[in-house]
This record gives structure tokens, sequence and C-alpha cells, in this order.
């Protein structure tokens, strides 16, 4: 039977969903997540405050469950996210300067070294940029330790993982705009001074099923064009019905149309699973039955 993997697979594209480590004991959610997805990233288990609850002492377990599990079962697994403004562990809060910048590296060399060899990407650097419209960095404490804190966490992230593919990951930069014009200088400027860096995630957190930015292939367009793989990384699109079908086709009709468009992952399995609350936006309903958009994926590959 066709799977959003093996569909995927058909274009040389993986599919993936977000996956929660204490959902494992829910056979409809194991299912699901066995048969229909080929990338898996864990959906809060590998964030700072996850892995390193107190400082330089690690905690890999959840995350660890998730790897194991996913290798088990022939999937591969986006890392994510190394460096990130939400979700640090309470003891950064009383860091600032060059300790914080110490601890954000030993943070990167650690959890990567951990991984070593065994992720296909990791969201080096997870939503650094401002949301103002100016294409400007978002103030953050990691952005105070000075503006080459991003460069400097992706030359981290490849010393201690060579062969994991290391990305910038971002919402709101779907369509051509102010935010995703500051990443694309930012992306061309790191592959002139061989800073290292390999794919840029498009989270598209999609607020209304009705179309996408017209111009969501373009954008992909401009930023492959520099060298770099794309990916979508977080997709659910609010709705239902129609209309949510119809922007789902299209996304992957824009990701099939990009060749360096290399898959896709949605941000959780049945709609109950997602982190938007009081919407419908994923591909499977509550009792894990295929909704409309599901076919409508199946379909647009
Ligand atoms: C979300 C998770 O889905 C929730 O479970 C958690 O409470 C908050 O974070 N952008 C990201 C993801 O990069 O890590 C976020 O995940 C959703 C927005």
């Amino acid at each position: 039977a066709t799977t959003l993997g093996s569909a995927a697979a058909a274009k040389s594209r993986y599919f993936g969903t977000a996956a929660a480590a204490y959902k494992f004991s829910d056979a409809v959610y194991t299912g699901i997540l066995d048969r229909e997805f080929t990338m898996v990233t864990p959906e809060n288990e590998m964030k700072w405050d996850a892995t390193e609850p107190s400082q330089n002492s690690f905690s890999y377990s959840s995350a660890d469950t998730i790897v194991a599990r996913a290798k088990a079962n022939g999937q591969r697994v986006r890392g994510h996210a190394l460096a990130w403004h939400q979700q640090q562990p309470g003891w950064t809060s009383s860091l600032s300067g060059t300790a914080l910048r110490n601890a954000m590296v030993n943070h990167i060399t650690n959890v990567a070294t951990h991984y070593q060899g065994q992720l296909y990407a990791w969201d080096v650097v997870n939503e650094a940029f401002s949301d103002n419209g100016d294409g400007s960095r978002r103030s953050s404490n990691l952005q105070n330790t000075g503006n080459d804190w991003i460069e400097v966490a992706f030359r981290t992230a490849r010393a201690a993982d060579p062969s994991a593919k290391l990305c910038y990951n971002d919402y709101n930069t779907d369509g051509v705009n102010a935010k995703s014009t500051g990443v694309y200088t930012m992306v061309k400027d790191f592959l002139a001074r061989g800073v290292p860096i390999d794919c840029v995630g498009f989270q598209s957190h999609i607020n209304s099923a009705s179309p996408l930015p017209s111009d969501y292939q373009a954008n992909l367009q401009r930023f492959a064009d520099l060298g770099v793989e794309v990916q979508i990384t977080e997709l659910d699109i609010a709705g239902s019905g129609t209309a949510q079908a119809t922007t789902y086709a299209n996304v992957v009709k824009a990701c099939l149309a990009v060749t360096k468009c290399t898959g896709i992952t949605v941000w959780g399995i049945r709609d109950s699973d997602s982190w938007r609350s009081g919407d419908t936006p994923l591909l499977f309903d509550n009792n894990g039955n295929p909704k409309q958009a599901y076919d409508a994926v199946i379909a647009a590959f």
C-alpha cells in the first residue's frame, strides 16, 4: 500500500514527522509512525532544556529512545535544535557574554558529539531572525553574546559531527519577505566566507488553509540557487477539508519543483498530537484515520 514515506521516496524525497518519546506507549501513534514516515524529528527531546538540565550535565535518555526506535525502523533522524532562544534550561538565564557563549559551545559540542554519525541533519540554530520586518536578528541572550554566535554554532557543530547536514531553521520565512531575505543574506555570506552550512529549514506553520504565499516555491528556489538544500521542517496547516488539502498538496508540489528540496516533515501525527491546540492542522484525525489532506499529499507526489 502507498504511504507518505513511499510516495515521497518515489520522488527521492523523505517524509517525516515530529515525534514525542512519551507517546511511544500509544499503539495507534506508533502504528502510524512506523508505517508512514521515513524521517523523525524529536519534538522536544533534543532541545537545550531536555539535554542539559544542569550545566555540563547531560541527559540523553528520551532523545536516545527516539533515535534507537527510528534506527530499528529504518527511519532517519533530523536533530532539533542545538541553539535557540526558547526552551533553554533555567541556568542559562544567569549567564551572559563570554560565559553564555562558552556554555553554548560546550552544549553544541557535547550534544553533536553524542549523536555523531547518527543524524541526517541538525537544526543548528533555530529562529534567530526577528519578525519586525527589517530582516534583522532577533534580540535574545544568544544574540547578545555577539553577532557571530550563529557562525560559531555552525563551526562547532561541524567539528563535532562532520557527517550531519547543518541547517538553519526558521518560521515566517515561507515567502519572499524581509525575514526570509535576512536569512538569505546570512546564508550567502556564510557560503562566501566558508562558514559550514548545508541546508535551510522552512518550518511552514501555515496559519490559514487558504493559499500559501504565491512565491513559496520561488523562495525555496532562491535558497537552493545559493547551493544549499532546503527542507520543509515543521509543516502544519490550519483549517480542514478541501482548502487544507489543497494547501498541503501545493507544499508538496513546490518541494518537488525544487530539485534541492530534499524532504518534508509534518509537526506531529494526529490533530490531537499538534502543538497548535484548538486547530486541526495535521494529516491524521484524532482517531488516527487519514484525512482528506493525507490523500491530497499522496496524490501530489
Ligand atoms: C514546540 C513543540 O511542538 C511543543 O511540544 C513545545 O511545547 C513547544 O515547542 N518551532 C519549533 C519547534 O522550532 O521546536 C516548536 O515545537 C514549534 C515552533
